[in-house]
């Protein structure tokens, strides 16, 4: 079976590349040509070049069974960015798949919690809720979710939308491992979180490409916990073990850190995690939802608990000297 990754030299590419190969896929990656290949040197790979925002550059996505389509921004030092990568280069992707991959058995966008939003009440959101993004990021994702629907009568489609997830190379919630590795850590009130250990993400995604029940079908997907920003907190304290010195910001001077943040990265011209676009995620307090209904249409079991996902990520950092 003949699988395409684009995103494939990010955090969750690259794991998802390396479990389809152990899995007898052949597997091809598309790739910017400024793309860091160091997670992709396995000599079985085939690497396509191709950038998703530029149409003419996609030309040699042809011939897959399979296409994962994860390549996303995640930060950007201006909103409109987002669009132009997570909505308007998903386009460009599903206009060329039906055409060129007439035999494609699924198409998987990978969406996000943030296309859906914060939850606004004390229950835990399902997919039969009205999507309400909090962020330019949120809304390009959810967008890019429309134009993947629009395409589902051409093609088998299928769209997943985790919550946070974390591991061995993400690069995001390690910030807050480099926090609190320092010993102190800004907080600014309660809150809830749903999370994935990238294992389990991995397992989902590749059951919503094999299941066919998962046709046309969007899933929230997270470890089924729902845990406390105290709890997360505290497991990184342990898993690095050392003891926290918390200080309150109020929730009004965020925005403030979010403009300072944005334009830092303006100036060294590279996007930080800091930015106004993630502080109007963090003004809401419950990004968590339910996943029963992958569980029960695709057999989505997340083995990976918080306690252990954080243990292993924090020696998995220390290893590689991140921390
Ligand atoms: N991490 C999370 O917690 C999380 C949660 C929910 C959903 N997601 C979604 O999961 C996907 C992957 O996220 P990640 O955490 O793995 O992010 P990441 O590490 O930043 O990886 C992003 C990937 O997208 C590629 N990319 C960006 N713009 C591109 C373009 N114009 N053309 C081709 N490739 C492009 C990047 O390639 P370069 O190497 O060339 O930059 C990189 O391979 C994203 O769509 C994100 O929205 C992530």
């Amino acid at each position: 079976m003949k699988a395409l990754v684009t995103g494939a030299s990010g955090f969750i590419g690259s794991h998802l590349v390396e479990k389809l190969l152990s899995s007898g896929y052949e597997v091809s990656c598309l790739v910017r040509k400024t793309s860091n290949f160091r997670w992709l040197e396995n000599p079985n790979l085939t690497i396509i070049h191709g950038d998703c925002a530029d149409k003419e550059s996609l030309n040699n996505i042809r011939g897959f069974d399979y296409i994962f389509h994860l390549a996303g921004l995640t930060k950007a030092n201006c909103g409109s960015e987002f669009y132009t990568v997570n909505t308007k280069a998903t386009e460009n992707i599903v206009e060329i798949v039906p055409k060129n991959n007439p035999q494609i058995r699924r198409f998987v966008y990978l969406s996000s919690l943030s296309a859906f939003g914060p939850s606004l009440n004390s229950k835990l959101p399902d997919e039969n809720h009205k999507p309400h993004p909090v962020s330019d990021y949120g809304n390009s994702k959810l967008m890019g979710e429309e134009v993947v629907l629009k395409y589902r009568d051409r093609m088998p489609i299928s769209i997943l939308r985790p919550s946070a997830v974390y591991g061995p190379r993400d690069k995001e919630i390690f910030l807050f491992f480099k926090l609190i590795k320092r010993g102190i850590l800004p907080y600014w009130g309660k809150g809830h979180v749903s999370l994935v250990y990238i294992d389990d993400l991995i397992n989902a995604i590749i059951l919503s490409a094999e299941k066919e029940e998962a046709v046309g079908e969007v899933f929230f997907i997270s470890d089924g916990m729902v845990y406390s920003n105290e709890e997360v907190i505290n497991e990184i304290a342990n898993a690095l073990e050392v003891k926290l010195m918390r200080v309150r910001l109020p929730k009004a001077i965020l925005p403030v850190i979010g403009f300072i943040g944005e334009n830092v990265g303006k100036v060294i011209n590279k996007a930080t995690m800091i930015n106004r676009d993630k502080i109007k995620e963090l003004m809401y307090s419950e990004w968590v939802c339910d996943i029963s209904k992958a569980k029960d249409k695709l057999g989505f079991m997340p083995k990976v608990k918080l306690k252990e996902g954080i243990k292993w990520t924090a020696e998995w950092y220390k290893i590689h000297r991140w921390i």
